[in-house]
């Protein structure tokens, strides 16, 4: 308990302590252009420079207000062109500091940061949470995203699931982006748990809100179908920034937004279900409930301690549903653990002499399941004789389907089956495990051993079999 606060308080201050401490200063730009030719910088205060202080003010205002804001000021051939904007969950004086901040910089006026594009006419700079153009020629009038800049986030997704990554990533950013272009301030948010993966996926997208919606939707709709050019696919992170639209997924634990009353929920982290025993005890505490209740329909004296008895199953009944949410959550991040073991396992899968096996490459192995190299059925699932395209005879026993928390209990079991590697026991080849439905446990296939063994598992005094340890609880 102590231990959790103590973390929540570090969480709390790393979290905190640079926006509260630092206000804008000491913010790096993710992407900075500022064109250097011999004519491109203005004189220190010259009217290019007023006009763009003028303008430079009315974009923060407009953006911290209205989260962008696009407009000139001045007169040819002074005038100043300009678009800012704040992230739709980032509006507010935090982000009209930070603006401020990188204008003054981009002005040579700054004290608390380095300068940036020393007094040059045309500049772009791009930040995490706002950002900003200016130009001495009109960019604004005619909705150009351009300079549009990518931005990787370089880890990836396994190779078998990244096809279906890539089209998950596309339907989110698609309804997304509908629903951004419909709202008024141009922003969109939403979340869908990819289920081959094990998490959820953010995505934020944004247009400058002088897009009307249909400009706005074309704009994030060609940053969406472009984006397999821009960013490595099966990245679980990419951004792709512009002047008018930009786009920002993430396959995380936590969202990188705030999620608000209006982010999308486009598929929902299915619950992992209780165990039937752990449903059987609340059943029958539920039941015993209802026996005592039906107490009260006896003479008075009953029906008093009836009522008491009621009222503790009440309670008890609360107890219970506590109980219950509580090892869902518990399951819930369990489950998440169980996918870092997976992960794990695949980097060592090279020296461990432990393989993570395709699905695929066992069914086809043994023929997808066919009844020909069935070679018998235990309690928790059939035994089949594959033929690995690597050369090895495997027996591949398929456990009968379960919930997510049989996941659990699979890892658990495996670890122990790898602890126990014997000599007379039929070797543990590797595991496979497909979504939350297939587990596959791959034995080495010893002709002379009798079925038993891969069954039961049971050799030398040991034994260790999976119905005890109940790989799926019935
Ligand atoms: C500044 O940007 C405008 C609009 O994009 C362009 O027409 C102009 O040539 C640029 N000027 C310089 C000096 O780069
Ligand atoms: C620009 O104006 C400020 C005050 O208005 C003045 O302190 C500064 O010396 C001027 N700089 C130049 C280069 O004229
Ligand atoms: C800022 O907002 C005001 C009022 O809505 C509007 O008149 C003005 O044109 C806006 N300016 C810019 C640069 O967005
Ligand atoms: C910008 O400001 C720095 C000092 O902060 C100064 O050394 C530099 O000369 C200035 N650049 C221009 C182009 O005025
Ligand atoms: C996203 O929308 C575009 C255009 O409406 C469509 O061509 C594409 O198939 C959609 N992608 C997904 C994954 O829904
Ligand atoms: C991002 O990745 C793509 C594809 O791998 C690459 O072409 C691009 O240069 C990368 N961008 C950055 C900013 O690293
Ligand atoms: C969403 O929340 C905001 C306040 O945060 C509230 O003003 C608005 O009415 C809510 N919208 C819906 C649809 O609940």
């Amino acid at each position: 308990m102590v231990g959790h606060l103590l973390l929540l308080l570090v969480v709390i201050i790393i979290c905190y302590a640079p926006t509260s401490s630092t206000a804008a200063g000491g913010e790096v730009p993710f992407y900075e252009d500022c064109p250097s030719t011999a004519d491109g910088t203005y004189a220190p205060n010259s009217t290019y420079q007023s006009n763009l202080a003028a303008l430079a003010a009315e974009l923060i205002e407009n953006s911290t207000e209205y989260g962008s804001a696009a407009g000139s000021f001045g007169a040819a051939p002074d005038a100043v062109y300009g678009v800012a904007l704040c992230r739709g969950d980032s509006k507010g004086p935090l982000c009209a500091g930070y603006l401020r901040e990188a204008f003054d910089a981009a002005m040579n006026r700054t004290t608390s940061s380095r300068p940036l594009c020393e007094l040059r006419r045309n500049v772009t700079l791009f930040y995490d949470r706002f950002q900003l153009r200016f130009a001495d020629a009109d960019f604004v009038s005619g909705y150009g995203n351009e300079p549009e800049w990518p931005l990787n986030n370089t880890n990836v997704v396994d190779a078998p699931v990244a096809g279906r990554f890539r089209e998950h990533v596309a339907a989110l950013l698609n309804a997304t982006a509908r629903d951004a272009a419909a709202q008024p301030d141009r922003y969109g948010t939403g979340d869908s748990w990819f289920q081959e993966g094990g998490s959820m996926v953010y995505a934020l997208v944004q247009c400058t809100r002088d897009m009307d919606p249909g400009r706005c939707g074309a704009c994030l709709q060609r940053i969406i179908s472009e984006m397999p050019r821009m960013l490595d696919a099966s990245q679980i992170g990419g951004r792709v920034l512009g002047v008018r639209c930009l786009l920002r997924y993430e396959m995380a634990s936590n969202s990188f937004f705030h999620i608000d009353n209006r982010t999308l929920h486009l598929q929902k982290q299915p619950t992992p279900s209780l165990s039937l025993a752990e449903e059987t005890i609340l059943i029958g505490d539920h039941l015993g409930c209802m026996l005592s209740c039906a107490a009260k329909t006896w003479p008075i004296i009953v029906a008093v301690a009836g009522v008491a008895v009621c009222i503790s199953c009440f309670f008890l009944f609360r107890e219970l549903k506590r109980r219950r949410r509580r090892v869902r959550s518990e399951l819930r991040r369990l489950s998440m653990a169980v996918q870092n073991v997976i992960t794990l396992w695949r980097l060592e899968e090279g020296n461990s002499g432990f393989k993570l096996y395709d699905f695929s490459d066992i069914k086809d192995a043994t023929n997808n399941f066919s009844s020909e190299s069935l070679l018998g059925k235990g309690g928790f699932g059939s035994v089949y004789k594959g033929q690995m395209p690597s050369g090895p005879e495997v027996a591949a026993k398929r456990l009968a389907a379960c919930s997510g928390q049989g996941l659990l209990e699979f890892k658990n079991e495996i670890q122990l089956v790898a602890r126990l590697q014997h000599r007379n026991l039929v070797r543990l080849l590797g595991c496979c495990i497909e979504g939350d439905q297939e587990k596959i446990l791959v034995y080495e296939y010893m002709p002379n051993k009798s079925l038993d063994v891969f069954i039961f598992e049971s050799r030398g005094g040991i034994t260790f079999s999976i119905v005890k340890l109940g790989v799926c609880r019935y």
